[in-house]
């Protein structure tokens, strides 16, 4: 089995595990979902793989008393708990439920960050549908919740937190990127190269060569170096603010470079060779990777359905 047909299986299992709670979300508010676009269920596998991986070494050093005693989960672009194709009904559950259906029990508190009222109150429904405690939400824009959220999980001693920041496009400024990278975490970020480079085309074209928004997504106007790829430009920032980080960053074809960013280690990051892999598996073939994972996650969704409802 290759890399990516394991990770299908690994996010169906999820659909198959947690059916009768999937089904209690999708009977809230059905009109209510996020839009569903070619790369989202390779996005997930990748969001739902790099999760498995640290939550299960973050909670056995929990378990075993070493270095940690909490960890937190911080979905800064949280959504609607639900993503929608829009050519058709099917439906997957997005990044706040793959998180609380897989993990919440390992997690300290989950926190959701949603700024659209209509999204944000749906999801606080969904999830309070299936009883769940340990979970807090802000309908605020993110770049102002993070403080709060940072100031509730650095008063807590011995923590380690997993960030998944998931924007639309340049949505997330530097300013807020800093502080989370100050902070004792791993991100996942889905960094948008395509409407990134957008952007930057539309400043070039500019005589100005201006444009407060990358400035503001960039820190600084590194993104002015016309010859250079807008993920290594982010990536040197990050640096400069994270000296001992370490970056893998997965091409997602057309679409976005997903940001996975943590901390050298003694022991070399073993577990990165995993990450190694799918960056292989994925990059060797991204077109092909998104369209897979699309039609193979669709149809055993459906054959899932099929499955539960006779
Ligand atoms: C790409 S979607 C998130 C999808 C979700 N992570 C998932 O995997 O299911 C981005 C979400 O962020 C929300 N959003 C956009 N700008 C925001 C902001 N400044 N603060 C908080 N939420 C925001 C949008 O309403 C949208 O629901």
């Amino acid at each position: 089995m290759t890399w990516l047909d394991k990770q299908i299986k690994d996010l169906l299992d999820t659909s198959s595990k947690f059916k009768s709670e999937i089904q209690k979300i999708e009977n809230i508010d059905p009109n209510i979902c996020n839009d569903f676009e070619e790369a989202t269920p390779l996005k997930l596998i990748f969001f739902n793989y790099t999760l498995n991986i640290y939550s299960s070494i973050i909670h056995k050093y929990i378990q075993s008393k070493k270095f940690f005693e909490n960890m937190f989960y911080i979905d800064m672009f949280a959504g609607t708990g639900l993503n929608r194709l829009r050519s058709n009904k099917d439906t997957m559950i997005g990044s706040p439920f793959i998180a609380i259906l897989n993990h919440k029990d390992k997690f300290t508190k989950l926190f959701f960050c949603e700024n659209n009222v209509r999204y944000n109150t749906t999801l606080l429904k969904r999830i309070n549908a299936l009883g769940v405690k340990n979970c807090e939400i802000s309908q605020e824009d993110c770049n102002k919740s993070v403080d709060d959220v940072l100031s509730k999980i650095t008063k807590v001693k011995n923590s380690h937190s997993f960030f998944f920041i998931d924007p639309y496009a340049l949505d997330f400024t530097w300013e807020s990127m800093e502080k989370v990278l100050n902070c004792k975490c791993d991100i996942l970020f889905t960094f948008m190269t395509n409407s990134i480079n957008r952007a930057r085309n539309a400043a070039f074209a500019l005589p100005s060569n201006k444009s407060t928004v990358l400035d503001n997504f960039f820190g600084k106007d590194s993104w002015k170096s016309a010859e250079r790829d807008v993920a290594d430009i982010y990536s040197e920032n990050i640096m400069s603010v994270r000296p001992n980080a370490l970056i893998q960053t997965v091409r997602i074809d057309k679409y976005y470079d997903l940001m996975f960013i943590t901390k050298k280690t003694k022991g070399n990051n073993q577990w990165m060779r995993g990450l190694h892999t799918a960056k292989k598996e994925i990059e060797s073939n991204s077109k092909e990777a998104v369209k897979i994972a699309l039609d193979k996650l669709k149809r055993g969704q459906r054959d899932l359905n099929i499955y539960y409802e006779t």
